[in-house]
């Protein structure tokens, strides 16, 4: 059986560690700032953001929460971030996606000063990454933390591995794409065009489901002692728990991978709460670089 990976704990511990040397910044006059901005009413984005601001707080950050009506114009929206840029107290910058319809927001995400791009989005930041200066970019916080769990179970030393990302995404799949290539694993990005998919995840040591329909990466996908990462959050209908119940499912069959994987994420447990302490540790280490 599978050594199931406490993405919590882990989310935990990394949380601890950002709060503690937050609290050693602080005694020398630097106490890292986050702003959230969040644009509209959506119900599941209210949720984020509201945990993020939150475990700002939590770690001792300065944190504020810019909520503007949905109606907002995109002129509002740089002039707002533009104010950010240049606010001293502001270390990250975080511009929850999706924006509304009217609102451009590649052009957006790029008046986001890349020093303060916590969330690894801007040009600068992806480049950094594409280019293998990965110390000196922020990285987007879901694969960051996906990384970080590969590492926990496989050591450091990720060399010669096989990766297989299954999904194409600016915010996963093309980034972790990126960090497991850094680690000189040999990667391939599959997506809704690859031929014969469950022949290739069967290729990897490295699988990683990204792509957001609920339990499609079967048992016999995974290859024996394979390390499987599950960034999927799917809501199903669960009737066996009741009429109009649900329950949250990843990307990946998870009682059947289980049974073939060295070890595996749960959903929910596993990448979730690391998305959101990686955010923590990026904002932490913008506030550092500022502070010299
Ligand atoms: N919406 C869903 N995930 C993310 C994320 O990681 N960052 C931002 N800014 N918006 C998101």
């Amino acid at each position: 059986m599978a050594e199931i990976i406490d993405g919590k704990k882990i989310a935990e511990d990394v949380v601890a560690t950002v709060a503690a040397t937050a609290k050693d910044l602080a005694a020398h006059g630097v106490k890292p700032g986050l702003a959230v901005v969040i644009v509209g009413e959506d119900p599941a984005s209210q949720v984020y953001v509201a945990s993020k601001s939150r475990k700002a707080k939590e770690c001792g950050f300065h944190s504020v929460q810019h909520t503007l009506a949905g109606g907002t114009s995109q002129a509002d929206l740089v002039a707002l971030i533009e104010q950010l840029n240049v606010d001293p107290a502001i270390h990250g910058i975080l511009v929850q996606l999706p924006l509304p319809a009217h609102i451009d927001s590649g052009a957006i995400i790029q008046t986001i000063e890349p020093d303060k791009d916590v969330d690894g989005f801007t040009f600068v930041n992806v480049g950094r990454l594409g280019t293998g200066e990965v110390d000196s970019a922020f990285v987007p916080c879901t694969p960051a933390g996906s990384m970080l769990l590969i590492e926990r179970v496989r050591g450091r030393d990720l060399s010669g591995l096989t990766a297989v990302v299954v999904g194409r995404s600016n915010i996963v799949g093309k980034p972790m794409a990126n960090l497991l290539l850094a680690a000189n694993c040999t990667v391939t990005i599959a997506h809704s065009r690859t031929k014969d998919l469950p022949a290739l995840c069967r290729t990897a040591d490295i699988l990683v489901a990204a792509v957001g329909r609920p339990e499609m990466v079967k048992g016999d996908w995974v290859k024996q002692g394979a390390t499987v990462i599950d960034v999927g959050i799917n809501r199903i209908p669960a009737p066996e728990k009741g009429e109009g119940k649900t329950r949250l499912v990843g990307d990946v069959a998870f009682a059947e991978a289980a049974e073939n994987a060295g070890s595996i994420t749960p959903v929910p447990g596993g990448v979730g709460p690391m998305t959101i302490a990686m955010l923590m540790a990026n904002t932490l280490v913008s506030a550092c670089r500022a502070a010299g």
